[in-house]
């Protein structure tokens, strides 16, 4: 199967009020896993290589990019290329020739005006070189001096009004909000502002994003997708499992050598949780009561 493109995936999805879950990768075995993992569950799926996965392959993007886009264009389901949680104007001049079909520039951190002015430079740009661009509002700095905080901040919410005037203005293609979901979670416990997203999506016309969802049970990224979230965005879940499959099996296996023996191991680890995550945002919930209204 070709690569499919990330606004291929995601218009349909929003249109039909389904999401498309966007893994991040940091090696080869993640790509695999997460590519297994969509085809058991025969669903399409993004494959996402963040700015500090560029910065942990020594700043260079294309050996990761290219192993898995040969990965993707073997997939026997659509899989799309994205670049995340870019901030380096010098990284996202890469992107369209790294094979990346889409990008998220993240400026949530600076303050409302300069975000939304090298997000709306960054969009056109994108446009001008056939990328889907997808930015983050998170709280804007309070006029206490408070500083902004990231979508995925703990805390942070994105206000409805300034996310429709910040979209409008920005020319972007999705939006990721601040809807309780903290980044790096290392257990399944957090709970979204469901009211929020309600509002959010009422009044946001490009589809919607949820960074650091791998601290969310399953009823929760159900739900989130049952109010209006298009597009999941999954990290530490596939880290947690890789990193307990191989400590179980280098515990049992103290004098385990070949390296193959236990990431082999953890890929299938990788490969059975993006199946479970995949699964659970097609789950049937009842509508929160905020949509149903
Ligand atoms: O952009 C990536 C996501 O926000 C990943 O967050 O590692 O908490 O799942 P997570
Ligand atoms: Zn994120």
């Amino acid at each position: 199967m070709t690569l499919a493109a990330t606004g291929s995936l995601v218009g349909p999805a929003a249109a039909e009020r389904r999401a498309v879950a966007a893994f991040n990768i940091i090696t080869l075995e993640h790509a695999e896993a997460v590519i297994a993992g969509a085809e058991e569950a025969g669903a399409p799926v993004i494959l996402q290589v963040s700015e500090n996965a560029v910065k942990y392959r020594h700043g260079r993007v294309l050996p990761l990019a290219r192993a898995a886009a040969a990965a993707a264009e073997a997939a026997g389901v659509p899989v799309a290329l994205h670049l995340d949680h870019v901030k380096s104007p010098d990284l996202l001049r890469q992107a369209a020739a790294a094979g990346f079909s889409s990008v998220m520039f993240d400026a949530a951190h600076l303050p409302y005006v300069e975000n939304l002015s090298a997000t709306r430079a960054a969009a056109d740009w994108a446009h001008a070189n056939g990328l889907w661009i997808e930015a983050e509002l998170g709280e804007v700095g309070g006029k206490d001096g408070a500083a902004p905080l990231d979508a995925h901040a703990p805390g942070a919410r994105t206000d409805p009004e300034e996310a429709r005037r910040f979209v409008a203005a920005s020319g972007v293609d999705a939006l990721a909000v601040a809807i309780g979901s903290t980044h790096a979670m290392t257990t399944r416990t957090g709970r979204l502002d469901h009211d929020l997203l309600a509002r959010l999506a009422a009044a946001v016309d490009v589809p919607l994003v949820l960074h650091g969802s791998s601290g969310l049970p399953d009823g929760e990224l159900a739900a989130a997708v049952a109010g209006g979230i298009t597009k999941v965005n999954i990290g530490t879940a596939l880290n947690v499992a890789m990193t307990d499959a191989i400590r179980a099996y280098l515990d049992a296996h103290p004098s385990a050598a070949d390296t193959r023996t236990y990431l082999s191991v953890g890929r299938a680890a990788m490969a059975r949780t993006a199946t479970a995550l995949i699964t659970a945002l097609g789950a049937e919930v009842p509508l929160p009561e905020a949509v149903r209204a």
